[in-house]
């Protein structure tokens, strides 16, 4: 072949990789006893709905476009009287869409990039900024893995210093320690800014022994990042 055949070989497959657009689905359950209100965050991309209402055992899907990345959450003990507030996973815009707003800590978050490098997706659920619901993740492709934080570690195992509770006095979220304490060991911050320097601590070490696949501090990364060839769909339960 002639270099200029082959200059035309290379850009007809750059071109029509950068055409083939594959959306991905994201399946929302509600397997939770009581209803329950998701919110989205985009970072990167085409912003998908930032909030909506799911009622007990209901479903919702949202269609995202790769390259893709944000945050899944969900709010509970909501309510509407002129402003909407929750109880928990609020992101205090006043209204059932967050509209840009992330979540106010503590709460369970299910993290994406879709189509990042590799041509693969990457995801986790992260208790770094504390925990508020028991969720699961289950990509729809063979080989991928079904990640999960399956106990409700508000009622299982949160020590008092780190419980948050509503008006009557149930537990809704279970803080961080570095938003209890605000400590460079929890936080990860100062002399403990590192992943070598910032190690496990007895209260992250509280999250990781119930949810072992998720983070439980921020450089928990060897045993919480997870991926699946780009192009699988997911469902996120929660309550699982
Ligand atoms: C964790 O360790 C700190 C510092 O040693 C101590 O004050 C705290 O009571 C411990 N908490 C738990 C839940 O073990």
């Amino acid at each position: 072949m002639t270099m200029r055949s082959i200059l035309l070989v290379v850009l007809t497959v750059v071109i029509c990789n950068v055409h083939r657009s594959y959306s991905a689905t994201f399946t929302l359950k509600n397997n939770c006893p009581f209803t329950i209100w998701p919110a989205t965050l985009t970072g990167v991309g085409a912003p998908i709905s930032t909030g909506f209402v799911l009622a007990s055992q209901g479903s919702t899907s949202l269609d995202v476009l790769p390259p893709w990345s944000g945050r899944l959450w969900a709010r509970f003990e909501c309510s509407n009287s002129g402003r909407f507030t929750c109880a928990n996973g609020d992101c205090n815009s006043g209204q059932i869409t967050c509209n840009g707003a992330g979540a106010i800590p503590p709460v369970t978050i299910i993290e994406y990039t879709l189509a990042g490098d590799g041509g693969k997706d990457f995801y986790d659920i992260s208790l770094v900024d504390g925990f508020n619901l028991p969720l699961s993740v289950t990509p729809d492709r063979a080989g991928c893995s079904t990640i999960s934080c399956p106990v409700d570690i508000n009622n299982r195992g949160c020590p008092s210093e780190l419980a948050v509770k509503d008006t009557i006095g149930g537990v809704v979220g279970c803080k961080s320690a570095c938003a209890a304490f605000n400590q460079p060991q929890y936080c990860c911050t100062g002399n403990f800014g590192s992943p070598s320097t910032c190690k496990p601590t007895n209260y992250s070490q509280i999250f990781k022994r119930q949810c072992p696949q998720a983070y439980s501090y921020a450089y928990d990364d060897a045993s919480s990042t997870f991926t699946c060839p780009t192009g699988a769909n997911y469902l996120i339960t929660f309550c699982p």
